[in-house]
C-alpha cells in the first residue's frame, strides 16, 4: 500500500469527518472548521488511503516563523503501518518550504502511542499543559527546530497571561514582564483591570481605550519596577483616531496628567525615532520591553497591540503576545515565544501613518 500522503481538498470534507468521529471522542474538529481550514490558505491537510485512513492538518501561523499540528489521525484498522510517520514528514517539508523554523504541538499527557511517534521524529516537549484538553485531561506542548538555530533560548519557564478583553493588551504585557522581573507578580484577571484603570486613555477608535505608554510605566512604577518610555511623537498616541472634540479633550488631559506625574516620579521619555537594533541593545544592558505594533501583518487588521518582546537574535524577534484570538486558532501557548522574522518585524513595530513607535523599557531596580 502506498502511503503517499496528498493535499486534502473541499470533496474529502465528508471523509474526513467521519475519520475525525471514528479517532477522537472529545475535542473533536467540527466539519466547518474542517471546511474553513481546506479553504483557508494558512492551513494544509494532508491525507492518504482511498477512502481516507489518516490525515495531518498543519496550520501556519501568519507573520511568523512557527507551524503548528492541528491535529493528526489513523482509523484504527490502519494504525502500525508507518502512515502517521509519513504524514508527519510530509508536513515537515511542507514547513521548511514555507519558511518555518519551528513545529509545535500539543498532545494528551496520556496519549502515548503519539507521544511516542512525536518523539520518534525528534519533537521535545516544551511546556505542561494543565487542564488544557475538554474533559480535562493535562496537555504536554512539544516542538521541534526544523533549521538548525544556534542561540535558541528555552520556551520553558517564559511567563504568559492572555488578555480577558480587547482593549487590556498593554495591563496583559506588562504582568508578563513584570513577571519575568518578579516572580511573585499576580498573573489574574483583577491585576489586569487594575492596571488597565490606572493606564487608559479612556477613549480609542471605537468602545474603550487601550493603554497609554506613560499611563503603564507609572502602573509599574507604582509596583516597584523602573520604567523608561520611548515615543516618536510627542503628541499622545492615536489621537488622530477619535473625531470627536470631547473625546479628543479627554485624551489630551488624561495625557496631560500622566506626563506630569512620569516627570513627578522620574520616569524619564526618550523623544524620537529607535530602532530594532537600539531596542535589542536595551535587552542586552538588562531590560524588559514592551512594544506597541501594528497588528497588520499577523491578523490583516490594522490595530495598535502591546507586546512583550521576549528575546531578539541575529535572525528573529521572539515575542509573548497576548492576544488569544481563537477565531484564528491561535490558543493560549500559540502565542509564547513566537518567532518573527526581524524583516517582519521591523515593519510591524511602527503603527498608522505617523509611523508612530512606543517602546516602554523595565527594569527591576526603581532608582
Ligand atoms: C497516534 C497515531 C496517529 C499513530 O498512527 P500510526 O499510523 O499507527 O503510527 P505509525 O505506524 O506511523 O508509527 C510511528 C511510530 O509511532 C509510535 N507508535 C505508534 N503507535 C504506537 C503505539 N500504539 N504504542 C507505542 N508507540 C506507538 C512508534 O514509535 C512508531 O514507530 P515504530 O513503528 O518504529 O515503533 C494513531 O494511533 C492515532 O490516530 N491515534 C488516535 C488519534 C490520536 O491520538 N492522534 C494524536 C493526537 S495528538
Amino acid at each position: 500500500m502506498s502511503h503517499a500522503p496528498r493535499l486534502a481538498k473541499l470533496e474529502d470534507l465528508n471523509e474526513l469527518v467521519a475519520l475525525e468521529n471514528q479517532c477522537f471522542d472529545s475535542d473533536r474538529i467540527s466539519s466547518r472548521s474542517f471546511r474553513y481550514f481546506l479553504k483557508k490558505g494558512q492551513a494544509q491537510i494532508w491525507v492518504c488511503g482511498a477512502p481516507i485512513n489518516a490525515y495531518a492538518l498543519l496550520l501556519f501561523h501568519r507573520g511568523t516563523s512557527l507551524a503548528r499540528i492541528y491535529s493528526i489521525a489513523v482509523s484504527p484498522d490502519a494504525r502500525g503501518r508507518g502512515l502517521a510517520k509519513a504524514l508527519l514528514e510530509q508536513l515537515e517539508s511542507a514547513a521548511v518550504e514555507h519558511g518555518t523554523l519551528f513545529i509545535r504541538l500539543e498532545v494528551k499527557a496520556n496519549n502515548h502511542a503519539a507521544i511516542k511517534l512525536y518523539e520518534q521524529l525528534g519533537y521535545k516537549p516544551i511546556r505542561h499543559l494543565a487542564h488544557y484538553y475538554e474533559d480535562g485531561f493535562d496537555g504536554i506542548r512539544m516542538e521541534k527546530p526544523l533549521m538548525a538555530h544556534a542561540s535558541r533560548q528555552a520556551a520553558k519557564e517564559i511567563p504568559f497571561y492572555g488578555q480577558t478583553t480587547d482593549f487590556t493588551c498593554g495591563p496583559a504585557a506588562l504582568m508578563m514582564a513584570m513577571k519575568r522581573l518578579n516572580p511573585s507578580q499576580a498573573l489574574h484577571q483583577i491585576e489586569e483591570l487594575n492596571l488597565w484603570r490606572e493606564a487608559t486613555t479612556i477613549f480609542m477608535t471605537t468602545g474603550h481605550g487601550g493603554t497609554s505608554p506613560a499611563g503603564l510605566a507609572l502602573a509599574a512604577h507604582r509596583r516597584g519596577i523602573a520604567a523608561e518610555i520611548w515615543v516618536s511623537h510627542e503628541e499622545p498616541a492615536f489621537l488622530d483616531s477619535v473625531r470627536n472634540p470631547d473625546k479628543r479633550q479627554i485624551i489630551e488631559s488624561i495625557d496631560a496628567d500622566f506626563q506630569q506625574q512620569c516627570q513627578r516620579n522620574g520616569i524619564p521619555t526618550q523623544l524620537g525615532h529607535f530602532s530594532l537594533s537600539d531596542l535589542g541593545d536595551a535587552m542586552a544592558r538588562g531590560r524588559q520591553i514592551l512594544l506597541i505594533i501594528s497588528t497588520y501583518r499577523f491578523n490583516r487588521k490594522k490595530e495598535p497591540h502591546w507586546v512583550w518582546i521576549v528575546s531578539i537574535d541575529e535572525q528573529f524577534v521572539y515575542i509573548n503576545d497576548p492576544n488569544i484570538d481563537p477565531n484564528d486558532h491561535r490558543e493560549a501557548l500559540d502565542s509564547v515565544y513566537l518567532p518573527v522574522p526581524r524583516a517582519q518585524f521591523e515593519q510591524a513595530m511602527k503603527y498608522g501613518q505617523k509611523r508612530f513607535r512606543a517602546a516602554l523599557l523595565l527594569s527591576a531596580q526603581t532608582k
